[in-house]
């Protein structure tokens, strides 16, 4: 995956939170997004998956713009899919039909292949048992495991994932964290904020670190975590990775 920013700047109310991004990452798989809390990771995110537009500047993803204006927009980012922190699900609605709603509504399969469609997800990451389950009744990890289910089974281009494990306990996170090296392993590509140092160096093609409004460094795992160039990365992780 090639994405290519020219100038790219968000602006919320008087503040510059993404600040004249120009880079160009290119990457077989898996990129990682780290740097420190308000950096701007999750705006960066946002604006791949087409939820919130700049203020100035372009991204192309694969050599094709992302679209300013719907339909063309909406078609965008029904070919995303995505996971965030936490809230994921509607909690009015069993985990089943958490992940037939966009299938039917979005993409326009029939209930019935919609409902095959959804258990399939639903049973590759071992939740079959709790298809009719209302989110609230699920434990942390299984939610996320779902919300992922839900993300694999638009058939996505992409997967967008916003600390998909912030929220967990450190056995869910080891549940969810498998479930996203086995994506891995299926050579989809992800694009992954995370906490999780290890997981990024283990699992990431490349590492992207966004701190103060722009991209710092972006680079092979083994790089960024043994001779990062730059001093603002090398604080950071020799903090984060003390403890
Ligand atoms: N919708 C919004 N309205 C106003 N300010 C926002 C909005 N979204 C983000 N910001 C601000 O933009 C800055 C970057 O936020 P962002 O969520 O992108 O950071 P982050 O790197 O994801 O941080 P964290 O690691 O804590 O999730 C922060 O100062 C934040 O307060
Ligand atoms: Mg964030």
């Amino acid at each position: 995956m090639k994405v290519e920013l020219h100038g790219v700047t968000k602006r919320f109310g008087g503040q510059t939170v993404l600040n004249r991004i120009t880079s160009t990452i290119e990457f077989p798989h898996t990129l990682a997004l780290i740097g420190p809390s308000g950096g701007g990771k999750s705006t960066f995110l946002r604006l791949l998956a087409g939820l919130i537009a700049p203020d100035a500047g372009t991204i192309t993803i694969d050599g094709e713009p992302i679209p300013g204006e719907s339909p063309a927009l909406r078609r965008y980012r029904a070919r995303i899919g995505i996971v965030f922190q936490a809230f994921n699900l509607f909690p009015h609605l069993s985990a089943l039909d958490n992940i037939r709603l966009a299938l039917t509504e979005v993409h326009g399969l029939s209930p019935s292949m919609a409902t095959t469609r959804a258990m399939d997800a639903l049973a590759r990451f071992q939740l079959a048992d709790h298809a009719h389950k209302r989110p609230a009744t699920l434990s942390g990890g299984q939610r996320q495991r779902v919300a992922i289910a839900r993300a694999i089974a638009i058939q996505p281009k992409f997967l967008l994932f916003d600390e998909p494990t912030s929220s967990l306990d450190p056995e869910m996170t080891a549940e969810v964290l498998e479930l996203l090296a086995t994506l891995r392993s299926e050579n989809r590509t992800m694009i992954l904020v995370t906490h999780e140092m290890g997981f990024a160096r283990h699992t990431a093609d490349l590492v992207a670190f966004i701190s103060g409004g722009s991209i710092e460094e972006v680079d092979a795992p083994e790089r960024i975590f043994g001779e990062a160039k730059n001093p603002t990365v090398r604080n950071f992780l020799a903090r984060v990775l003390r403890y």
